[in-house]
């Protein structure tokens, strides 16, 4: 492989995922080469987001209280009691994260393909954001910093309700 081309690989590599840096250019115009992780919304208006939520750590107290009541709620516990409960928390955590412009990288599939066949209701899903708006009154999270990221949240309900 002649150096050049070896370096613009390198390049290829070590560059942040195109998904996660929106909105920026492509760093490759090849077609065939598709991003590791799928698309998510990114809040790039306020950079101290991810720390109001406790970074890594807080995130990852948040799933796990949240799954208790997504079980506990008889609209959401159907489509909770038979998943891989610790997989999804994980992925949550990764998604949120994020979302926050945090250090992390979603490895999760898209919303499209998580929720497909699931019919997912708009009751179901209100009852899910209702749930984690509760975990994060619990845990004193500013109101300001809940919107943001319910803001970033709402629009994915077109890949998840009906679906
Ligand atoms: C904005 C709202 C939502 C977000 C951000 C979200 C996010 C996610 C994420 C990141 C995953 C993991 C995907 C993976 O592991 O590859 C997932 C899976 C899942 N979601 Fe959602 N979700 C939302 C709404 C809902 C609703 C309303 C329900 C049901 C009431 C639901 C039920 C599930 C279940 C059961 C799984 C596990 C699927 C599996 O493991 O096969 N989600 N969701």
């Amino acid at each position: 492989m002649r150096t050049p081309t070896l370096f613009l690989l390198l390049a290829v590599l070590a560059a942040p995922l195109p998904a996660l840096a929106a909105p920026a250019e492509p760093t490759v115009s090849d077609p065939s080469i598709k991003p590791k992780a799928p698309t998510l919304p990114v809040i790039t208006d306020d950079e101290s987001l991810y720390q109001t939520f406790g970074e890594r750590e807080g995130l990852v107290q948040i799933m796990d209280d949240v799954m208790v009541r997504w079980l506990a709620n008889p609209r959401t516990r159907p489509f909770f009691e038979g998943a891989d409960q610790a997989r999804l928390k994980n992925h949550l955590v990764e998604q949120f994260c994020v979302i926050m412009k945090g250090p992390c990288t979603y490895t999760g599939r898209t919303m499209a393909e998580s929720h497909m066949g699931m019919n997912v209701n708009e009751g179901s899903f209100y009852a899910l954001v209702e749930e984690l708006q509760k975990t994060l009154n619990a845990r004193n999270v500013p109101f300001r910093a809940q919107n943001r990221l319910l803001a970033a949240l709402a629009p994915m309900h077109r890949d998840i309700i009906g679906k």
